[in-house]
C-alpha cells in the first residue's frame, strides 16, 4: 500500500498545469471512437480512469495510437463499427466509464460484460439500469441494486423514451443520450438541476443536433459523428487542490493555467470567492467544445459560508477539498444537498468527517453533508485515504498547514485514478 508523507512547508509559489479534464477526456475517446474519420486529441488525461476507457475502446476494436500518453490519434469505426470484446471490459475505479459505455454499448448486437475494481463493484448502477431498461436494453447487475459486473445482451432496436430523472447527475444523463443515440426516434432526458454538460457540447462538436430547453436535453437517433481534433483543458476538479493550498498558506500565491472553466464546474471558483479567498481568472478564450482560462489564488483569511443546491452541484467532485478549506477558514460552514457523496468513489461525508476527526478539526456529519466549526490549528496525523483519490489529495494539502510533525496519508496510489503527479506538482510549488 503507497504512502504519502507531506513534508512541504513555507509558501506555494509558481505557475503550473494540472493533468487534462477527466470527465472530458473519457467523452473525447468515446465519440471518437464512434465518429467517422480521425480525431486527434491533445492533452488526454493519463490518469487511469480515463486510460481504462481507451482501453476499452480498443478492446472494442478501435484503433489508438498513443494509448497511455496524453496525445491521442482514435481511429473513428461509425457507429456501427465495434467488435465483439474477448472477455469483460475492466474499467477499474471509473463510476463514469461504467456509466456511459452502458448507454452506449447497449444497443450493439453482441454481449458484453462491464466490470471493475472492488469499490466499483459497490457503486449502485440502478441509475442507469432503470432509464436503459426503459428504452429496451437488456441490462442488469448484481443483487437490487445492480452492482457491477453488469451484463448486457443484444437487444435489437432502442426505442426513444422521455426521462426525468429524480437526481441531476451527467453520468445517467449522458448514459441516456449515448443511448440515445442508437434509439429510434426522440431521447429527452430532464433533470432537477443542471449538471455538468460536457457530453451535450461534445456530441454538438462532433456534428450532432442536441437540443437543450432549460432542464430537458434532447437527441435523435441515428446521426453520425464527425472526427474533429480537439485539446483537452486542463481539469478544474484538480486545479482545486493547488487553489484551495495556495488559499490557505500564508504567503502563497499561484497561477494554474488552462483550465477548463465550464460553468457548470466551476462552483469551487465561487464557493472560495464567498469565503473571501483572492482568486482572478484570465485570458478566458474557447478552445474547441469547452472554456478554458488561467486561474490565480493568492493567500487569504478564509471565512465560514453555507454550500448547497446548485452551487454544490457545480462544485460536487469538490467537496474534500472545499472541507479543507472550510476547517482553515474562520467561523461555520454547513454544506447540504450533498447526500450524493454518499455513493461517490467513497462515502466522501464519513470518510472526510472521520479524517478531519482525526486532525483535530471539529465536524458534524449530517445524512446530506456536513458542518465544520473552523479555524483550529490542524495537527499532524497519520489518516486513510478510504481508497479514494480525492480524500487523498485533500488531506495532503491540509498537511500543509499541519503542525507537530508530518502527515502521512495511508493508501494512495489511488491519486493516479485522477492526477498523475500531483505531489512533483505540489513540490514544485515549494
Ligand atoms: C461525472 C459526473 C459526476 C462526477 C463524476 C464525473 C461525469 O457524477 O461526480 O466524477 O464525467 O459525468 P454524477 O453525474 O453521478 O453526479
Amino acid at each position: 500500500m503507497e504512502k504519502l508523507k507531506i513534508n512541504i512547508s513555507g509558501p506555494l509559489r509558481g505557475s503550473v498545469r494540472v493533468p487534462g479534464d477527466k470527465s472530458i477526456s473519457h467523452r473525447a475517446v468515446m465519440l471518437g471512437a464512434i465518429a467517422e474519420g480521425t480525431s486527434r486529441v491533445s492533452g488526454f488525461l493519463t490518469g487511469e480512469d480515463s486510460v481504462n476507457t481507451a482501453k476499452a475502446f480498443a478492446a472494442l476494436g478501435v484503433e489508438i495510437d498513443g494509448l497511455g500518453g496524453s496525445e491521442l490519434v482514435i481511429h473513428g469505426v461509425g457507429l456501427h463499427g465495434l467488435k465483439a470484446p474477448v472477455g469483460a471490459l475492466d474499467l477499474g475505479n471509473s463510476g463514469t466509464s461504467i456509466r456511459l459505455l452502458a448507454g452506449l454499448l447497449c444497443a450493439q448486437d453482441f454481449p458484453i460484460t462491464l466490470s471493475g475494481d472492488r469499490y466499483l463493484k459497490k457503486r449502485p448502477m440502478t441509475r442507469i439500469v432503470k432509464p436503459l431498461s426503459q428504452m429496451g436494453a437488456i441490462i442488469f447487475g448484481e443483487g437490487e441494486k445492480n452492482y457491477p459486473p453488469l451484463q448486457i445482451k443484444p437487444c435489437g432496436r432502442l426505442k426513444g423514451i422521455d426521462y426525468s430523472s429524480p437526481i441531476a447527475s451527467a453520468q445517467v444523463k449522458s448514459a441516456v443520450l449515448l443511448a440515445g443515440l442508437y434509439a429510434e426516434g426522440t431521447t429527452t432526458v430532464t433533470e432537477p438541476m443542471k449538471s455538468r454538460d460536457h457530453t451535450e457540447r461534445m456530441l454538438r462538436y462532433m456534428g450532432a443536433e442536441v437540443n437543450v430547453e432549460r432542464l430537458s436535453v434532447s437527441i435523435t437517433g441515428g446521426q453520425r459523428l464527425v472526427a474533429r481534433d480537439f485539446t483537452v483543458p486542463g481539469d478544474i476538479s484538480s486545479a482545486a487542490f493547488p487553489m484551495v493550498a495556495a488559499a490557505i498558506v500564508p504567503g502563497s500565491k499561484v497561477t494554474i493555467k488552462d483550465v477548463g472553466i465550464n460553468p457548470t464546474r466551476t462552483g469551487i471558483i465561487d464557493i472560495l470567492r464567498m469565503m473571501n479567498a483572492r482568486i482572478t481568472v484570465d485570458n478566458v478564450r474557447e478552445d474547441g467544445p469547452e472554456p478554458i482560462a488561467d486561474i490565480t489564488v493568492e493567500h487569504s483569511k478564509l471565512r465560514g459560508i453555507g454550500v448547497d443546491g446548485e452551487l454544490f452541484l457545480r462544485a460536487i467532485d469538490e467537496f474534500p477539498i472545499i472541507c479543507i478549506a472550510a476547517a482553515a477558514a474562520n467561523g461555520t460552514t454547513v454544506i447540504k444537498d450533498a447526500a450524493e457523496l454518499r455513493v461517490k468513489e467513497s462515502d466522501r461525508i464519513s470518510a472526510m468527517a472521520g479524517e478531519l476527526s482525526k486532525i483535530g478539526v471539529k465536524v458534524v456529519e449530517t445524512p446530506d453533508g456536513m458542518i465544520i466549526h473552523g479555524g483550529t490549528p490542524f495537527h499532524a496525523a497519520e489518516v486513510d485515504s478510504h481508497g479514494d483519490h480525492r480524500v487523498a489529495m485533500s488531506m495532503a494539502v491540509a498537511g500543509l498547514i499541519a503542525h507537530g510533525g508530518d502527515m502521512v496519508i495511508n493508501d494512495t496510489e489511488n491519486i493516479r485514478t485522477s492526477f498523475p503527479g500531483f505531489m512533483e506538482l505540489l513540490e514544485s510549488l515549494k
